[in-house]
């Protein structure tokens, strides 16, 4: 049968589905040690708010039902969207009503929206590309465009810390903001290597977008104020020509599939249109197990004194389980910053970051090579870089027991790799 070039785009051998299904393969399998999903990690403190609000919910019959059995208007749940934009107010002094806040079913579809919006085909015959100023960069952008070529990613400045840390920043020298340019985006912290831009960097690209009369947008799934996932504490600023993506996954609801964005009203209009072509309307139970959180100021507690807390202390346990499984190896951690991740280095990998997947995974455990986190980011024949064959990504969200297990196998490949 016949299928349309939007179809062919849904391709299966698309690398990372094909990656994605290899690691749904594993997932539970006795035996298999998964450090390469993007669920957050089960606290139970947290998993037991979650499920106490939603038996209250299940009390409130009124409310239950509406939540259950009634559409939500196109741009999310509207107690919800009012309630937000009194707590950013209040938390951040950010100028904001509820027709700057919109409501998707998770921000893989926010993203799916905005770049399509900001990039592609234009009316005047340009074609238009989502700049990310910083590479690597998150998977889940890479098939998010509809047309082909649709990101332009640069290459950091990468600063060698202390004790095996080493740093990304963002090379101001090389970022070019030309015609090509519809958007930038930055994830913050970054997926998949933990960067946090600074405070210097966000202004910059922030003004540099607006110089070019660009929206900024910024994935901010695991910062401030929720789910503070982030080991800093600069309260993030919000501009009209900022589009500020928000999620409750990593807060502990990734299955129920909610995204949160700001931005100025025209655009927020825009999502609420697309979120009624593509799925009339988004859903109401995220929002309804956040809602209460958001106005006693729960939300803030589980973030504050639990979420961040819980990563902060197990990003450096693995830090030190993977110093001590790697001593003798030439290898570099990147500053643990925030998210949910580790990202290692192999300078002088002897295999690619695909193949050295494959050899731990024959051991048992699971990493996501990190070479698929260079979207945009062409081969440059004449100035080839390494670097992008030599990294892992590896989550240490998984159950702390396995951890040292994970970090150990990772030692011994990579030690065997380098005696050959
Ligand atoms: C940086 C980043 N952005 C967006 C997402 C998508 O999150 P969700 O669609 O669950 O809101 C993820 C998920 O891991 C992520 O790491």
């Amino acid at each position: 049968m016949q299928q349309s070039k939007f179809s062919q785009k849904f391709s299966d051998d698309l690398g990372v589905i094909q990656l994605m299904d290899d690691l749904g393969t594993y997932v539970g399998k006795p035996g298999y040690i998964m450090l390469g999903g993007g669920n957050p990690a089960r606290i139970p403190d947290v998993e037991a708010y979650f499920q106490q609000a939603t038996a209250e919910l299940l009390e409130d019959e009124d409310r239950f039902k509406s939540i259950i059995g009634t559409y939500s208007a196109p741009g999310g749940e509207n107690e919800f969207r009012a309630e937000l934009a009194r707590y950013l107010n209040e938390k951040y002094d950010w100028p904001i009503t509820a027709d700057n806040i919109s409501l998707t079913n998770g921000s893989q579809t926010t993203f799916f929206y905005l770049f399509n919006m900001f990039a592609g085909a234009f009316e005047d015959g340009s074609h238009k590309k989502i700049l990310l100023p910083i590479a690597p960069e998150y998977i889940g952008y890479k098939d998010a465009g509809l047309s082909p070529d649709m990101f332009r990613a640069v290459r950091p400045e990468i600063t060698l810390l202390e004790d095996n840390l080493f740093k990304y920043r963002v090379d101001f020298d090389a970022l070019e903001v030309g015609e090509d340019v519809g958007a930038i985006c930055v994830s913050r912290p970054t997926n998949p290597t933990g960067n946090v831009l600074d405070g210097d960097e966000m202004a910059q690209l922030s003004q540099l977008a607006k110089d070019h009369n660009l929206p900024f947008i910024v994935d901010n799934a695991y910062g401030l104020p929720f789910p503070n996932i982030i080991f800093s504490d600069e309260a993030p600023t919000w501009e009209p020509h900022m589009i500020m993506c928000m999620s409750l996954s990593k807060l502990g609801l990734p299955g129920l599939r909610t995204g949160i964005i700001i931005a100025n009203e025209a655009i927020t209009r825009k999502i609420e249109s697309m979120n009624a072509v593509i799925s009339l309307a988004p859903g109401s139970l995220g929002p309804a197990l956040a809602l209460n959180g958001l106005k006693t100021g729960a939300i803030n507690r589980l973030s504050d004194n639990l979420i961040r807390p819980y990563y902060e202390k197990t990003v450096w346990e693995m830090v030190s389980f993977l110093r001590t499984s790697l001593e003798g190896v030439d290898f570099y951690i990147h500053k643990p910053e925030g998210a949910i991740f580790v990202w290692l280095w192999f300078p002088n990998l002897p295999i690619t970051s695909q193949e050295l997947y494959e050899k731990l995974r024959d051991r048992g455990v699971l990493v996501i090579p990190g070479e698929h986190f260079f979207p945009g980011l062409p081969e440059d024949e004449s100035n080839p870089w390494q670097h992008r064959y030599e990294c892992i990504r590896v989550s240490y969200a998984a159950d702390p027991d396995l951890l040292q297990q994970g970090a150990q196998i990772i030692g011994e490949v990579v030690k065997q790799l380098s005696a050959k």
